[in-house]
């Protein structure tokens, strides 16, 4: 597998003109779920699938499969992929690395003349990113039955569409949500190519990281009913301000994940809104998204306690009322040993040094692991920078990380 005829540059020209898919112009990338640029990205990459002869199932929530078949098509496929919906305000590699970048791997494969024993699956998966209805991993979560049915009928993005009415205006009404999830041993192996969306292998001048190990993710969501009025007439102590409210709400869970006891506790309110957004107007509602994550679930739920306790006292005190819900609650993925053997040993052969990590962000890898052995391959990006415009791998990294992940593809297609 050392000489793959891997094509560095045609992968950045279709980088690049994903990227130019965008609600947002460039070099920002926005694709929010089922927005018109997520279905105008979805179908440039079906595009790329059909030109190299891939056969297309899509399933009711609108997750992608590409298949390669392999010699022995009734053995469990060897599955890759990644997403290609973006946050606001996003860069180009997010995902898209592992999408683009798993076509190269498959168009190089078949340019050698190797002949999967197992078929190859890639998969596009449906809003890895939160944006839309406040939960990440919706595609992935819903293929490993790790999120119900009820619970996916009952989300409702900002403007208080349902999916079921989403879905189907993208297309996918008529495919059944009871099929969505994987029958059991449907793949092998699950190996996921992306950028490492933090700073140790550019620091430490290693081309490819190795997953053991993916940090347990939580969201929750906070609604809050103050009391709304005129800012010249409603005098201080009569104030019920839910803008105010939330802002100490901020502060608590800044101090919680600050005061956990574990450096690897990290929380975000990434999400505030407030109603009805005028300078001369008391708010009368906020809306806070909060995302809390650690490597280690004792200190991680410890900290989403105190946060909880945070928001009914805070709301207590300025007479405030509030929903809060647990959107998610995720454990850490543990990830393959041996398919960590397989990635270590295709670095090996491509002369490419390997680290071994802990991934921070959360990726669809978190719901594959539950449902077949799972690892992924990281590439090192510039100043550890992700979720912004200015996110960057080089062609170079990247080609180094589908040279991995091909070779390792190939490793696992081949193995009965
Ligand atoms: C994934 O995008 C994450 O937020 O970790
Ligand atoms: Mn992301
Ligand atoms: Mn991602």
């Amino acid at each position: 597998m050392n000489s793959l005829p891997i094509d560095g540059e045609r992968l950045q020209r279709q980088i690049d003109e994903l990227a130019a898919i965008s609600a947002a112009p460039a070099p920002v990338v926005t694709r929010v779920l089922f927005s018109e640029a997520d279905l105008r990205a979805r179908e440039y990459v079906k595009g790329l699938c059909r030109e190299v002869g891939l056969a297309i199932r899509e399933d009711a929530v609108g997750n992608v499969f590409i298949r390669w078949e392999g010699k022995d098509e009734k053995l469990p496929a060897v599955a890759t992929g990644s997403h290609i919906d973006a946050i606001p305000n996003a860069g180009r590699y997010d995902g898209v690395v592992g999408v683009l970048g798993a076509i190269e791997a498959i168009r190089a494969l078949q340019q050698s003349g190797f002949k999967p024993q197992r078929s190859i699956e890639l998969i596009i998966f449906t809003a890895e990113e939160p944006t839309r209805f406040g939960i990440g991993c919706l595609g992935s979560r819903l293929l490993a039955g790790a999120l119900s049915l009820e619970k996916a009928a009952s989300l409702r993005d900002p403007e208080g569409k349902s999916l079921e009415e989403l879905r189907d205006q993208a297309g996918y009404g008529g495919l059944d949500m009871k099929q969505v999830r994987l029958a059991p041993k449907t793949y092998s192996a699950f190996v996921e190519l992306h950028i490492e969306q933090g700073p140790l292998l550019e620091k430490e001048n290693i081309p490819i990281g190795v997953v053991e190990k993916i940090a347990a993710p939580s969201t929750l969501r906070v609604q809050l009913t103050g009391v709304g009025g005129h800012a010249g007439a409603v005098l201080m102590p009569e104030r019920h301000d839910a803008m105010l409210a939330g802002a100490e709400i901020a502060l608590a869970v800044e101090l919680a994940a600050l005061k956990s006891g574990s450096p690897d506790t990290v929380g975000t309110t990434g999400v505030f809104r407030i109603e009805p957004g005028a300078v001369n107007s008391v708010p009368c509602r906020a809306w806070l998204e909060i995302d809390l994550r650690d490597t280690q679930l004792p200190t991680r739920d410890a900290a989403l306690e105190k946060i909880e306790k945070s928001v009914a006292e805070i709301c207590q005190r300025r007479g405030i009322a509030f929903v809060l819900e647990r959107l998610n609650v995720d454990a850490p993925a543990i990830c393959d040993q041996a398919l960590v053997g397989r990635v270590l040993e295709s670095g090996d052969e491509l002369g490419l040094k390997v680290k071994k990590m802990i991934s921070r962000a959360y990726h669809d890898s978190l719901f594959m692991a539950q449902i077949c052995p799972t690892t992924m391959i990281f590439i090192p990006c510039r100043g550890g920078v992700s979720h912004r415009p200015d996110e960057y791998s080089s062609p170079e990294q990247i080609k180094n990380g589908v040279a991995v992940l091909a070779s390792t593809l190939a490793k696992l297609a081949s193995k009965v």
